[in-house]
């Protein structure tokens, strides 16, 4: 049964009707038409559908929304515009870090969060907070380089 459910996210307040299990991934991208968290595994495995939940990464396929609350969600699109890209989607841009690109939303989520909590991540921070978001391509390198380029 679908009920009112209000969500923070990108700093504005939405009501959508909606069964209160429904994925927060679902929500986002089918009702907000929020694109940039993506559909990889459902499982809670893959990082790329990876967003903040006050500040922390959350993977939003296995979060239902009535976990979420009053909490502020942060996407993607939160962090910047194609226009004008944030700081870390900056650094994956200048360091040529897609290839696919699928992965990114997860890797510049996590990345997000990091910085958040440790402005100057040691490398050994940088491989925990991104090792379980999973990239087909091989494209680690220049996501590390991005990560590092992100935080000077
Ligand atoms: Fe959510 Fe893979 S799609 S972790």
């Amino acid at each position: 049964t679908s009920r009112h459910v209000i969500l923070n996210v990108n700093d504005h307040s939405h009501v959508v009707e909606v069964n209160p299990d429904t994925p927060l991934l679902y929500v986002l991208r089918n009702d907000l038409g929020l694109n940039g968290p993506k559909f990889g595994c459902g499982l809670g495995e893959c990082g790329a559908c990876t967003v903040l939940v006050d500040g922390l990464p959350a993977r939003s396929c296995v979060v239902p929304v009535k976990g979420i609350g009053t909490r502020r969600v942060t996407t993607l699109e939160g962090l910047g515009t194609s226009e004008s890209p944030g700081l870390v989607q900056q650094a994956f841009i200048d360091q040529q870090a897609a290839q696919c690109g699928y992965c990114l939303n997860g890797m510049i989520m996590a990345t997000q969060a990091l910085l958040l909590r440790n402005p100057s991540p040691s490398e050994a921070d940088i491989r925990q907070a991104l090792q379980y978001h999973l990239c087909r391509c091989g494209t680690h390198m220049e996501i590390l380089a991005a990560v590092r380029c992100a935080a000077e």
